[in-house]
């Protein structure tokens, strides 16, 4: 059975540790990090006025048999067509899991630069201490470290990069890990059932794996903090992501309208979005949202993406559902998990690049070549 553990399937450049470089920079140390003049690229428009804060899911009532169920799915159906992005409300992890969750990855983050290196990412494997999506060396920088770890199912773990400081994160980690997966498959069968998809592990599956994304931004000099991202505009190329801040420290902003809107996480909430597999599989019907990170001149940020994926296996597959495409086209491309997760990590994190490599020709938003 294929494990990702042991396949290469695809790792990043190595680049400059930024915690590193932000408590010595220099302005050539900078320079890797500078975006062309915000006014001339686009890359940071205005927020767009007047849009409402995000959708709020509330999962206790989702899970309710009667009317509140039903009410509860509306919301869901009306967050997944037109936002993309939801947060999720009483979802019944426990503060201790959360709380100890994000002491213990902050601690991580706050170890002496050594200690963490030890457990850097190997060449042609994402997991580990680095980055993401560096493919080149004149690309511009994203202003994080990340530090990526695959958490479900157990046998895709690689202990030897989960760290034995703090002595607790391991513990920490396979609770909030083990409880993130019940979450995301909650959901996804509340997605199959607002979709009139009757076998609900059509959707169900793809939190069958999971992978943890944690962020780590470090405050970025004041005088180019309008040129610098913590994260390039992207979506997300998996099934369904949950996401956490672990501290209270605003960033993440998602594109809406043509503008950006600053996600104002509910504490204690999730944010929860539709990644580029749900939107294969729902034929379009479901966006998967671009999104961005901003710096903060003043405080250190952390966050944890809990990415859910399919498994991987010679017949496992994503592919737009029958039951959505129904007498229609389908507007994606079919392909193994196996290499989707190749042509993932093999790309640079720019816009919805990914997604667009999976639309057919017939998908009006294709991309000329294709
Ligand atoms: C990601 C991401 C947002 C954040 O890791 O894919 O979009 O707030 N993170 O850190
Ligand atoms: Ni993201």
């Amino acid at each position: 059975m294929e494990n990702p553990r042991n396949l290469g399937l695809g790792g990043s450049l190595p680049v400059p540790n930024v915690q590193a470089l932000a408590a010595d920079v220099t302005p050539t140390l900078l320079r890797r990090y500078l975006r062309p003049q915000p006014s001339t690229d686009g890359v940071f428009p205005t927020a767009a006025d007047g849009e409402a804060g995000l959708p709020v899911v509330d999962l206790g009532r989702l899970l309710d048999p009667g009317l509140a169920g039903q009410e509860e799915a509306a919301k869901l159906r009306l967050a997944c067509e037109d936002w993309g992005f939801f947060q999720v409300v009483n979802h019944g992890i426990a503060e201790e899991t959360m709380e100890e969750m994000k002491r213990d990855l902050v601690g991580f983050f706050h170890l002496p630069l050594a200690e963490k290196t030890k457990l850097a990412q190997q060449k042609d494997y994402i997991e580990g201490y680095g980055q993401a999506f560096v493919s080149s060396e004149e690309q511009t920088l994203d202003w994080s470290d990340m530090y990526f770890l695959n958490t479900q199912p157990p046998s895709y773990r690689d202990l030897r990069f989960w760290p034995s400081s703090p002595s607790s994160f391991r513990l920490s980690m396979e609770r909030y890990s083990a409880e993130t997966q019940r979450v995301a498959t909650h959901l996804l069968r509340a997605m199959a059932r607002n979709l009139d998809v009757q076998d609900d592990e059509k959707l169900t599956r793809i939190a069958a794996a999971q992978s943890m994304r944690m962020n780590y931004y470090p405050p970025c000099p004041p005088e180019e903090r309008d040129r610098v991202l913590g994260v390039s505009p992207h979506s997300d190329a998996v099934g369904l992501t949950l996401l956490l801040q672990v501290t209270p420290v605003p960033g993440l902003q998602i594109n809406k309208g043509g503008g950006w809107v600053p996600v104002d996480p509910i504490p204690g909430a999730l944010v929860a979005n539709v990644g580029d597999v749900i939107e294969v599989l729902t034929n379009g019907r479901y966006k998967s949202i671009e999104h961005r990170v901003v710096v903060n001149a003043r405080q250190e940020r952390v966050s944890i993406a809990a990415f859910h994926n399919a498994t991987f296996g010679p017949s496992s597959m994503y592919s737009p559902l029958e039951e959505i495409v129904g007498g229609g086209e389908p507007l994606y491309r079919t392909i193994t998990v196996e290499d989707y997760v190749k042509l993932v990590l093999s790309s640079k994190l720019q816009g919805k690049n990914i997604l667009d490599a999976m639309k057919l020709p017939n998908h009006p938003a294709a991309p000329l070549i294709n």
